[in-house]
């Protein structure tokens, strides 16, 4: 039998009522939304890997830095024989800490991208021979069922994509992931640090217009699903800064007024001149908010590390 196994536990056919759902709830609505997985096709897990290597997008460096320091001491701490990576996309960062746990027998890399996971999943089979890789096309955000694999578990969350989940979403989300530990496991959970406004927009907002890229890949993603008709020159990549929710958030602006179809879901949707679509939020968080968020879902945090400017904490908890 293969090392990699692939499960699919979402719908092959995206045109699903998921995305149908959200599309008419999000773009029906005011402001109009639409959710950050549908980013994630084979081209938009394309544009965040470009996005990752970026000079204006610290998080990834930032984070890698953090782990090639602190695997070793990671893996002491949960001596892992099963390591769950959540929205694991091209698991580049996770090789370190794959390196580092000795007695690992599984990964499970878990995400919507198949593409990200087939890439991310065949490499690690042929470069730690030994190492089960059984990956799952899941939903974060929904019920999931991991494999049956030996304990001690760590489940990792990684890139700061917890900061892409509203305040109410994050702490069902925690909830959720807190029955997937039995007690002493441990959730290793990586997350961007307020900071200057100036730094984090430019990291969401580059010079080369690879993240303006990426955030109008949602509308292709929907014209080739619902036979939609955006046209993504009619909008305008903008990055806000939220002082109040700290956030970062991220829009489509119209540059016309115009009108939109799409034929799938029989919707015709009118945009004003200026009319924003909220694509996204970053949330940027705190040592103490991260501990309280932790321990709202019974975990407690015992570790925290981050790099040498301050920039990106990584944080381990238990499950009690
Ligand atoms: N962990 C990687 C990738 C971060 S980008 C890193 O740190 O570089 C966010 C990843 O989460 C993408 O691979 C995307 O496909 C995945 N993702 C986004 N929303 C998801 C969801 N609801 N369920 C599962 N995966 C999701
Ligand atoms: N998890 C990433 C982050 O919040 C996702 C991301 C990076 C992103 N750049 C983006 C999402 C631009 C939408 C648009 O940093």
């Amino acid at each position: 039998m293969s090392p990699f196994h692939l499960t699919r536990t979402l719908p092959e056919d995206t045109t699903d009522a998921a995305l149908r759902c959200d599309v008419q709830e999000g773009l029906t609505g005011s402001p109009k939304t639409l959710p950050p997985k549908w980013f994630y096709d084979a081209r938009g897990s394309e544009l965040f890997e470009e996005i990752t290597a970026l000079p204006e997008y610290y998080p990834t460096r930032a984070e890698r830095e953090i782990l090639r320091a602190r695997s070793e001491e990671i893996a002491d701490a949960s001596g892992a024989r099963t390591l769950v990576e959540l929205g694991s996309g091209s698991s580049e960062k996770t090789r370190h800490l794959i390196d580092a746990l000795t007695g690992l027998h599984t990964y499970v890399p878990v995400d919507v991208s198949e593409s990200a996971l087939t890439l991310a999943g065949e490499a690690l089979v042929a470069e730690r021979p030994g190492l089960e890789v059984h990956a799952l096309i899941a939903d974060f955000t929904a019920r999931m069922t991991l494999p049956r694999t030996p304990g001690p578990r760590l489940v990792a969350f990684l890139g700061g994509t917890i900061g892409n989940l509203l305040p109410a979403e994050r702490a069902a989300f925690l909830a959720a992931v807190r029955t997937l530990l039995a007690p002493g496991d441990a959730l290793l959970l990586g997350t961007d640090l307020v900071k200057d406004e100036e730094v984090l927009v430019r990291a969401y907002d580059d010079a080369a217009g690879v993240t303006a890229a990426f955030n109008k890949n949602v509308l292709t993603v929907v014209n080739r699903e619902l036979g939609a008709d955006f046209d993504p020159d009619a909008f305008r990549h903008v990055a806000v800064w939220d002082a109040e929710n700290e956030w970062i958030e991220m829009r489509l602006r119209s540059r016309t007024a115009q009108t939109v179809k799409i034929p799938a879901l029989g919707l015709a949707v009118d945009f004003a001149a200026g009319e924003d679509l909220r694509t996204e939020v970053s949330a940027k968080f705190r040592k103490e908010g991260v501990r309280g968020e932790l321990s709202a879902a019974e975990l407690e945090l015992t570790r925290w590390w981050t790099d040498g400017e301050g920039r990106f904490a990584l944080s381990l908890s238990v499950a009690r």
